[in-house]
């Protein structure tokens, strides 16, 4: 039988638009589920290392009740490959970025976020270069995928 996942890292490039949402909805949907996961995201790359996250991001997530609080943005650790249960990529070149620096025994925790998603899209696309839609479809996305997430983790 799976271990049964406990604590969850999201991770995307820059870990200012797309994981801190995801930490951010994702907290709020197993609170309201009652699941006790440990939850965090992360970047691939350090370019933001302290910032907030994207305004543009944060706007999307309060306007649907989502909150940003304690939301910082960091660089994927060695540490975080033995230390989280789960490690979800937004796209393929996370995935592969993180399967690259992850220790072979580690590899099998290290899964796409729309995985959990029954929706056409396989990727949870970098809205960083485009406008307002971009956000809210990443928000739609995440959305749905969570909800997958935690029935995924409620069932294993
Ligand atoms: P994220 O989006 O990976 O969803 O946080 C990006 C943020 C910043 C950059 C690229 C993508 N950047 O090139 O600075």
């Amino acid at each position: 039988m799976a271990e049964p996942i406990r604590s969850v890292l999201f991770v995307c490039l820059g870990n200012i638009c797309r994981s801190p949402s995801a930490e951010a909805v994702f907290r709020h949907k197993v609170k309201l589920a009652g699941v006790a996961i440990d939850v965090d995201s992360a970047g691939t790359q350090g370019y933001h290392t302290g910032s907030l996250p994207d305004e543009r991001s944060m706007e999307a997530g309060l306007s649907r009740g989502y909150n940003f609080e304690g939301i910082s943005c960091r660089k994927v650790e060695k540490s975080d490959f033995s230390r989280f249960d789960l490690i979800v990529a937004m796209d393929e070149v996370n995935l592969r970025n993180l399967q690259s620096e992850s220790p072979d025994e580690y590899h099998h925790k290290i899964q796409l976020f729309m995985s959990y998603s029954e929706l056409e899209e396989e990727i949870v696309p970098d809205p960083y270069y485009g406008g307002k839609k971009g956000f809210e479809y990443v928000l739609d996305l995440i959305e749905d995928a969570s909800d997958g997430l935690i029935r995924h983790i409620q069932t294993n």
